[in-house]
């Protein structure tokens, strides 16, 4: 009998980063065996974003539907075998299409970084995942793959070289270039606007563990996200990091799933490094100062309303081709054991990291899942990109997606 399913559909190839996806595909996968799809509303635009692939993509086929429209999704769902979702605000568009891969046992990775629709999602459909089989990992983009793999890296070395595992670990960013798309904006104000409607999903936002399994959503005191210090094992300033926000909810979801590898005393932090001395302390104010200006004009409905209409890019818009292709991020994992040993891992990645470094993210995790992962070694559920993929997911984006991993041990 033959298999008549597509390997995967990028559901939302119309938008920002669905294109990029699909762009990366059609230059990187087609023809080859790679039989996928472009799933999305409006046909009309579906075509367009086709056309622009290039001859050799012209047969590729078109999947469509509302995401609101749980029967169309059904169908879409059972024709593949993967589905990457970049179809968001994931918690206004979102639900139903991962409702229905874990309902149809189908995988599926998506870009989310709404840390409150994770927590509903996790609650809502890990028993319905579990039970048909489906895989889906959340985070499979800058946030939160360098993150959670670059934990995972210096973790396991410090098992296997050292003997024991990171009790603390924090990643601080050394440089990065890039811009936001008008879909990520949008998402980033719909978590602001829940969490003002909804006093629970601001409190849960507090939380560290708000994304662990059921049962584990409480831990040891975590280092504030709100960081301004000079750090002494880098020899240089921080400030606060935007995504760690969703980061850090990642990295403690993975240290649950996989058992507390980092034992249960773990602490994570993330951070910006902004240079040494005079220079660095001032450009650390200068960053917290400019996140603590953009939060608070965000924060108010008619500065957030002015922000949308005039300043910030609308969805569908995101940096231009240059900026993507000129971007790039370099992160430090530092971890400590408990008898004061430190680990250094390197995480670099080319282009820029929300946009061009993530389409190539999400499109090798959607083949890691299809391909290198099978059934018997990882089952259905709500995962994370550490513990459903770990080592086989490093492996596929150093070699084909432009990102390093190095590992060493600190003076
Ligand atoms: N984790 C990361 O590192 C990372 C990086 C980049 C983006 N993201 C996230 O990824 C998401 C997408 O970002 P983006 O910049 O690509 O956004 P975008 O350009 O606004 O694209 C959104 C996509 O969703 C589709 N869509 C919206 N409503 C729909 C509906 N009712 N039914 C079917 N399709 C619908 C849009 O279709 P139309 O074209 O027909 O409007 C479009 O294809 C955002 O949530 C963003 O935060 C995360």
């Amino acid at each position: 009998m033959t298999d008549t399913k597509f390997d995967l559909v990028v559901w939302g190839a119309s938008g920002f980063v669905g294109k990029l996806i699909c762009e990366y595909l059609a230059s990187s996968y087609g023809g080859g065996s790679l039989h996928w799809a472009m799933g999305g509303r409006s046909q009309e635009k579906l075509e367009a974003v086709r056309a622009s692939l290039g001859d050799g993509a012209q047969n590729i086929p078109i999947v469509t539907g509302d995401a609101m429209d749980a029967a169309a999704l059904d169908g879409i769902v059972m024709s593949t075998k993967v589905i990457i979702s970049t179809v968001g605000p994931y918690a206004l568009y979102g639900s139903e299409m991962l409702a229905a891969c874990a309902r149809h046992g189908v995988d599926y990775v998506d870009l989310t970084g709404e840390t409150q629709w994770i927590a509903k999602m996790v609650d809502a459909h890990q028993d319905a995942a579990q039970a048909s089989g489906a895989r889906i990992v959340n985070c499979c983009g800058y946030d939160s793959i360098p993150s959670d793999l670059g934990v995972f890296l210096v973790n396991e070395y410090a098992k296997a070289n050292g003997n024991a595992p990171c009790t603390e670990i924090i990643m601080a960013v050394k440089a990065a270039k890039g811009g936001a798309s008008g879909g990520t904006i949008w998402s980033l104000l719909n978590v602001i606007e829940e969490s003002q409607r909804d006093k629970a999903v601001a409190k849960l936002l507090a939380n560290p563990f708000a994304i662990a399994p059921k049962g584990a959503r409480s831990g040891p005191r975590q280092p504030s996200t709100n960081v301004l210090e000079y750090n002494a094992d880098f020899g240089i300033w921080l400030a606060p990091f935007v995504m760690a926000a969703i980061n850090t909810r990642v990295v403690h979801r993975s240290n649950a799933l996989m058992d507390y590898p980092m034992t249960r005393e773990f602490r994570y932090s993330e951070a910006m490094m902004t240079g040494p001395g005079f220079g660095g302390r001032m450009g650390a104010y200068g960053l917290a100062g400019g996140l603590g200006l953009f939060a608070a004009l965000a924060a108010i409905a008619p500065t957030r309303s002015f922000l949308k209409s005039f300043v910030l890019p609308k969805p569908g818009e995101g940096p231009s081709k240059e900026a993507r292709e000129t971007g790039f991020f370099k992160h430090v994992v530092l971890g400590k054991t408990e008898s004061g040993a430190k680990h250094v891992a390197h995480v670099t990645g080319d282009r820029d990291p929300g946009y061009g470094s993530t389409a190539k993210m999400i499109s090798e995790a959607a083949l890691c899942l299809l391909w290198d992962v099978p059934e018997e070694d990882k089952g259905g559920g709500l995962w994370t990109p550490a513990s459903t993929m770990g080592q086989k997911l490093i492996d596929r984006l150093e070699q084909n997606a432009g990102l390093t991993f190095t590992i060493q041990d600190a003076a």
